[in-house]
């Protein structure tokens, strides 16, 4: 699973983005506990199936309904956040609401190809690559802005 590349340690927030099934999130709940973890999806029907799904499993965490590229700043900062969704650029909302010293894990798409990036910001203001990590195979998404999916 990529949120394996997170490193998470005890009592670190999560911004997810695409929160699809919620079986990501499930993950991330299991690790860090729900009231750590927050996810959004853009589609309104994979949210509210993915409350379902997670509440079965006793998690009840924040589930957001919108575009991800304007992140949760209601439940930031936060130390990590892991997209599942690509995007062609980060979002200057991810940095905002992200730690310094925080993460941000995205699949990044370019012309014809996309690669897993791990970014890490460095102070209040600016973050830097870090390191790609893998690279993948592209896929169609349902949301607007992301193009390709992520695998979860
Ligand atoms: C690969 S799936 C995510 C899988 C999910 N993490 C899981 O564990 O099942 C990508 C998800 O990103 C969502 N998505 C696409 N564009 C988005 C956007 N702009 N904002 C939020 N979610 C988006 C899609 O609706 C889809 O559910």
């Amino acid at each position: 699973m990529d949120a394996y590349a997170l490193d998470l340690s005890d009592g670190q927030r999560v911004l997810e983005i695409g929160t699809g099934t919620g079986y990501n999130a499930a993950l991330l709940c299991h690790r860090l506990g729900a009231a750590n973890v927050v996810s959004i999806d853009i589609d309104l029907t994979l949210v509210d199936q993915a409350r379902e799904h997670l509440a079965e499993l006793g998690y009840a965490t924040l589930l957001e309904v919108g575009d991800g590229a304007d992140g949760v700043p209601g439940a930031a900062p936060y130390d990590a956040i892991l997209a599942t969704a690509a995007v062609d650029h980060i979002p200057h909302a991810w940095i905002e609401q992200l730690r310094p010293g925080g993460i941000i894990l995205t699949d990044l798409r370019g012309g014809f190809s996309g690669a897993m990036v791990r970014l890490r910001k460095i102070d209040g203001a600016r973050s830097r690559a870090a390191a790609t990590i893998t690279s993948q195979p592209s896929c169609r998404c349902a949301g607007r802005r992301a193009t390709r999916c992520a695998r979860a």
